[in-house]
């Protein structure tokens, strides 16, 4: 079994000082979680190119980019080419998930797939062996601090069953509502990367927060 990725998301950072809340996090954090949306995929507006561009020169934590954006075909392969290590896009908003999971390779980064609350996986799973990492949200995709839906666990309990099958080496990471009092059962559930916005940036100290999450997420 693999040592879990801590991945905190700057969702829930001061956005006035987000290199020294990146800096903050050095050291701790395996990577840096940054949710990209577009006010079309979902109904709320973030950050894009140019705050990911800025923010790559002020760390060394590796970028995990979550583009919660329609036509990510267009866009996702331009967050490669900035210096993300792993760019995931909506399964919802792709048409060809495997030409783009290809394309961002082929940019440079690794290749995400992520499946919204309201979408199965099964139809997924055949994917699997095109891609890095496949995110399953445990809310629904739009804003940070919703409650964890552990009804949504189940897959991945199911990407965890054809992973290990195939002996594939794809991470499996869930994104929501994750801190100390849900985190293990989706280590136990089979997820191996943990992104968590509200139970980082809102603890008193963020460095602390993500050890207590490992240690929970390792068992
Ligand atoms: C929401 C984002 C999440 C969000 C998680 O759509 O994808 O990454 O930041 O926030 P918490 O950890 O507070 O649920
Ligand atoms: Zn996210």
């Amino acid at each position: 079994e693999r040592s879990p990725i801590i991945a905190p998301s700057i969702l829930a950072a001061d956005f006035s000082r987000l290199g020294e809340e990146v800096r903050a996090i050095e050291g701790a954090a395996d990577w840096v979680h940054v949710d990209v949306m577009d006010n079309h995929f979902v109904p709320n507006l973030t950050i894009g190119l140019p705050v990911v561009t800025s923010l790559r020169k002020a760390t060394t934590i590796p970028f995990d980019v979550h583009l919660m954006i329609n036509d990510p075909q267009r866009w996702a392969p331009a967050y490669a080419e900035a210096g993300a290590y792993n760019v995931t896009f909506h399964a919802e908003a792709c048409e060809d998930p495997v030409a783009l999971a290809k394309a961002l390779r082929a940019a440079g980064s690794k290749a995400g797939l992520a499946i919204d609350r309201d979408t199965p996986v099964e139809p997924y799973l055949e994917l699997l062996p095109y891609l890095d990492t496949i995110l399953i949200m445990t809310i629904k995709a739009g804003f940070g601090g919703q409650s964890f839906m552990p009804e949504l666990l189940g897959k991945v309990r199911d990407v965890r069953r054809r992973a290990d099958v195939n002996d594939l080496q794809i991470r499996i990471e869930v994104d929501g509502g994750i801190a100390a009092d849900t985190i293990e059962q989706a280590a136990e559930a089979g997820a191996d990367a943990f992104v968590a916005g509200t139970a980082v940036y809102g603890a008193a100290d963020p460095a602390e927060a993500i050890r207590k999450l490992r240690a929970l997420a390792a068992g």
